[in-house]
């Protein structure tokens, strides 16, 4: 099935839904990697709204790229009770063992506050994470 077919699949499953714009962006994000130009037009006309709302939505969280990128990705949790619990003092060594071949993202809560500093590789959760422990995640990442 062509891109196009398969975006037309996924707005036509979120129609009726309220608010569909955000679930056709993870699909579509989480099927081609990416949310293109093309997808961003397309879904805009799918559900009668302007490109550049799609676009907006699209800038403004973390979970989608307008390209795809093939790294893998570690969301690092910076919201104010992994902050608590020294997260911002792991960053430094982070961004070192990620280098161009890690992406490090920031994200705003795992909803494991009581157990931070938290970060997800993927659908999996690792809490209570020092220097040690999540430089190791990022090299095996
Ligand atoms: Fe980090 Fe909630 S603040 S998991």
């Amino acid at each position: 099935m062509t891109q196009e077919g398969r975006i037309a699949e996924i707005c036509e499953i979120h129609a009726g839904r309220e608010g569909p714009l955000l679930p056709i962006l993870h699909d579509v994000q989480a099927e081609l990697g990416c949310v293109d130009a093309a997808a961003e037009m397309q879904i805009a006309n799918a559900l009668n709204i302007s490109r550049a709302e799609v676009r907006g939505v699209v800038s403004f969280y973390h979970d989608f790229s307008a390209e795809p990128d093939p790294r893998p990705v570690v969301q690092i949790c910076r919201a104010e009770a992994c902050k608590a619990r020294g997260v911002e003092a792991l960053m430094p060594s982070a961004s070192a063992a990620a280098g161009e071949r890690v992406r490090i993202d920031t994200v705003y809560c795992l909803g494991l506050c009581s157990v931070g500093p938290n970060a997800r590789i993927g659908d999996d959760l690792h809490a209570r994470l020092n220097g040690e422990r999540l430089t190791r995640l990022i090299e095996n990442a």
